[in-house]
């Protein structure tokens, strides 16, 4: 089965609008027809007019960096999923671990915002990842499991091919540190074991699972070579142009 390969830029709350623009453009300028998937997770403010610099035929895409569970009301600050996906908006980021640890977000919320973003025609792409605690204690794959059956394993086994992965070491977040490749495949293919178990191994080989985790264009290829590692979840490198792009010939 031959995944979608994808390499994602969550340029979580950095940029301004000069900077962002700057950066989408220089992106946009390196993008080959041959390149992986490429999806950009600006601020919101910014999403819009970044929709604007791509056309129709280009391989890059635009993504939310969160989305508010109800679809519309009286929650001031807050953005919906129609709003999204009426600026052009494909993907949407449900549950990165900072949203978890500063915004309280449980995998029950979680698993309504993916419902959200499915019912209006766009990508979930759902983080999940285990603390350092976790990962020294040895029981990681006890907790990533837990996580995934709160969430991806209640989802409806119709919605599994829209649904993107990503798994992303807390420890590993922003720290420069980095799982190994074979770290990152072993929990790749316990991800993917653990739906297929669930649901059946031909939907769980559909789903792209991503690294997220200090990538960086030295350690890319490496593990973007790992046979479930399907791409990656870029934070810090994507706000460099010439280290994003480096990761995305990493593939190659
Ligand atoms: P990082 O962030 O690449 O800066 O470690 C990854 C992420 O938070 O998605």
């Amino acid at each position: 089965m031959i995944r979608k390969k994808i390499v994602a830029g969550n340029w979580k709350m950095h940029t301004d609008l000069k900077e962002a623009l700057a950066l989408a453009s220089e992106i946009i300028d390196e993008i080959r027809e041959e390149s992986p998937h490429v999806i950009l997770f600006p601020p919101y403010p910014y999403a819009r007019t970044i929709f604007r610099l791509l056309n129709d035929q280009s391989p890059i895409k635009l993504g939310a960096q969160n989305v508010h569970h109800e679809k519309y009301g009286a929650f001031t600050g807050e953005v919906s999923a129609p709003m999204l996906k009426s600026i052009g908006v494909d993907y949407v980021i449900v549950g990165h671990s900072e949203r978890r640890a500063y915004f309280g977000e449980t995998d029950d919320l979680l698993l309504e915002k993916m419902n959200t973003v499915l019912d209006n025609d766009m990508t979930p792409v759902y983080c999940c990842g285990e603390p350092l605690e976790e990962r020294e204690a040895g029981t990681h794959e006890i907790y990533i499991r837990q996580q995934l059956e709160k969430s991806v394993l209640r989802l409806s086994p119709d919605r599994l091919e829209k649904l993107i992965i990503a798994y992303e070491p807390v420890w590993a977040i922003g720290t420069g540190k980095t799982a190994s490749p074979e770290q990152a495949q072993s929990m790749h293919a316990f991800i993917r074991d653990t739906i297929a178990n669930h649901f059946t191994e031909s939907e769980s080989e559909m789903i792209p699972i991503l690294y997220g985790g200090s990538v960086k264009p030295g350690n890319a290829k490496e593990i973007f070579n790992q046979k479930d590692v399907d791409g990656g979840l870029i934070g810090g490198a994507s706000l460099s142009p010439e280290q994003f792009t480096a990761i995305i010939k990493s593939f190659s």
